[in-house]
């Protein structure tokens, strides 16, 4: 029998910074626009998300007003913060209270550091798309610096932390959720061994691994000259992309988006082909082949 594992994911950040705006486009089939009719998360929304067959994601996403965050750090302190086993902590760039928004994350990962010491923090540095494009980098570095030396501060050592710029109107936010899947799912370099060999067999220039429900990455084997492809974001495109196909057929035949799946999707170039098809319960797979009609089909039977 399949034994479960259950990880404890917190979100926390002050009221407004876009906590409950990512967890329903990442993990309730929200887009971008519909997040505007969210209302404030009062004290922790849960919610349990099967993944990857034996993972279970314990999300807490935590109410930032102050007075829930003023609880969870006094009479639930403990209740909260105990076998944390990652924390994602979001900052609005835009914020008009940088001081206090610093002042806030401090006491949150005091009080981490207390009961899970052990735990892997993920910084968040959201809502980027409304930094002008020629600022974005100096914002992000200035504000990643105060930040890290605040972990610091509160004994967490700089493997501990993770530093992202999101934005829930670009591949950003998939991209940083990504890596936070990656570090929860067990056994990504036994899954990664099996996709080399299959990678090797079918002779494919790319295999992509992604999770269904999510469409986030679980993890890729790229080879050969397919290492130099410049367009280093094209996983966390196809995710964006295999979204909003989701949400198009749901539109189109009536159900939720959450129960739409597809047999199979192919694009065939001069240069590449590709396609996706499902591996497993809860996985599709993207596989980019050469242009050539007789190893693609082989690839597709195997
Ligand atoms: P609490 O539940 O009170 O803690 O707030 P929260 O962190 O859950 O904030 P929520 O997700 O409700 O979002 C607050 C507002 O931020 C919403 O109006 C969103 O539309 C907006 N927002 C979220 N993400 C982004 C982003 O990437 N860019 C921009 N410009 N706005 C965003
Ligand atoms: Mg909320």
């Amino acid at each position: 029998s399949k034994r479960q594992k259950q990880r404890k994911v917190l979100l926390m950040g002050r009221s407004g910074a876009g906590k409950s705006s990512m967890r329903s486009i990442i993990f309730s089939n929200y887009v971008a626009k519909d997040v505007r009719r969210l209302g404030a998360t009062v004290d922790v929304e849960h919610s349990n998300i099967r993944f990857m067959g034996n993972l279970m994601l314990n999300l807490w996403d935590c109410g930032g007003q102050d007075s829930f965050v003023e609880s969870y750090l006094t009479n639930q302190r403990s209740h909260v913060f105990t076998s944390v086993a990652v924390l994602i902590f979001v900052f609005d760039i835009s914020s008009r209270e940088a001081a206090a928004d610093l002042l806030n994350f401090a006491s949150t990962i005091r009080a981490l550091h207390e009961f899970s010491p052990n735990s892997r923090v993920f910084i968040l540095i959201h809502k980027m798309d409304l930094i002008p494009a020629d600022q974005k980098s100096r914002v992000f570095q200035q504000r990643a610096v105060e930040v890290r030396s605040t972990c610091e501060d509160e004994g967490f050592l700089e493997q501990q932390v993770d530093f992202w710029a999101t934005s829930i109107w670009d591949q950003s936010l998939y991209r940083a959720w990504t890596q936070v899947i990656y570090f929860l799912v067990p056994n990504a370099t036994v899954i990664e061994r099996m996709l080399q060999k299959l990678a090797e067999l079918l002779d494919a220039r790319e295999l992509v691994l992604y999770e269904r429900t999510t469409c986030l990455v679980v993890t890729h084997i790229t080879r050969g000259s397919e290492g130099q492809n410049p367009y280093s974001d094209r996983f966390e495109r196809l995710s964006s992309i295999l979204k909003t196909h989701k949400h198009s057929m749901a539109k189109h035949t009536g159900t939720l988006a959450s129960e739409v799946s597809f047999a199979e999707m192919q694009v065939k170039t001069g240069e590449f082909m590709f396609f996706i098809t499902r591996l497993t319960e809860n996985t599709n797979l993207a596989v980019v082949m050469p242009s050539d009609e007789a190893t693609f089909n082989a690839a597709r039977v195997n």
